[in-house]
């Protein structure tokens, strides 16, 4: 499996560090950082920071260019992407900690640049976008959690908001209304792009905090994040071990 990861700042350092892939500068402007080869379960994965790397200014969430990011790592000959994303937990099967591998998602972003079409002579495409991640390959990563028995989630829908701020407790009623189970803000463009280039594109997500209004009172969303996001990151890091071993 030609694996690629788009992961939270510290992605590759998840995975002990890895070596920079050169790559000739694409169309569509500057990644969010260096591709990284890593070792992952034995195996050599590609691993890409959404938000760019430690040390450097984080990218907001609707300043990342999401499509020179699926575009470097199709030319870097990945097959199969990964995301994976911090999340809030909107529903009481979604507390911090849980590991969501969503089927659906409804976006709620806009002004981002969301497609090839209409540049560089890229040809126009009505992809279809039914299933937005690929059936097979969320099997796949499912299949593998449930066996390292890390009770996954899935048949899930992802609210993807613009950010950076988090959401008010009403547009979080509104999207729980909409079927929403959890709340992030970067799964889109980046599953629509992927399905462009014609890739495998699925996430997986960790819930880190419950989303606006639905965690008790004085406990804030931070606080919840920081306690909960490094056992949800290492959860991650053994699933990604075992899927590419189990390749
Ligand atoms: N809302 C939106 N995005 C998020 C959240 C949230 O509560 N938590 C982590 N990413």
């Amino acid at each position: 499996m030609h694996l690629g990861i788009i992961g939270g700042t510290g992605s590759a350092e998840l995975f002990g560090g890895g070596a920079l892939v050169a790559l000739a500068p694409g169309p569509w402007g500057p990644t969010s950082g260096p591709l990284r080869r890593c070792q992952v379960g034995g195996r050599e994965v590609l691993v890409l920071a959404r938000h760019g790397e430690t040390g450097a200014p984080a990218i907001p969430p609707h300043r990342v260019n999401y499509r020179a990011n699926i575009w470097a790592l199709r030319e870097a000959g990945v097959e199969h992407v990964l995301g994976i994303n911090a999340v809030g937990g909107i529903t009481l099967a979604t507390p911090p900690g849980r590991l969501v591998i969503p089927d659906q998602l409804i976006d709620y972003t806009w002004g981002r640049e969301h497609t090839y079409t209409g540049d560089h002579r890229f040809a126009l495409r009505h992809v279809e976008f039914t299933n937005p991640f690929n059936p097979s390959f969320r099997a796949k990563l499912l299949a593998t959690a449930n066996t390292l028995g890390l009770d996954p989630m899935s048949e899930a829908t992802y609210g993807v908001t613009q950010g950076p701020r988090l959401e008010s407790a009403a547009e979080i009623d509104r999207l729980e209304r909409d079927g929403c189970h959890i709340v992030g803000m970067t799964a889109m463009p980046e599953a629509g792009l992927a399905r462009e280039l014609d890739l495998s594109y699925a996430i997986c997500c960790v819930v880190v905090n419950r989303a606006a209004g639905r965690a008790p009172p004085g406990l804030g969303i931070h606080a919840e994040i920081a306690a909960s996001l490094a056992t949800g990151m290492d959860r991650v890091r053994r699933l990604l071990v075992e899927l590419v071993k189990a390749d």
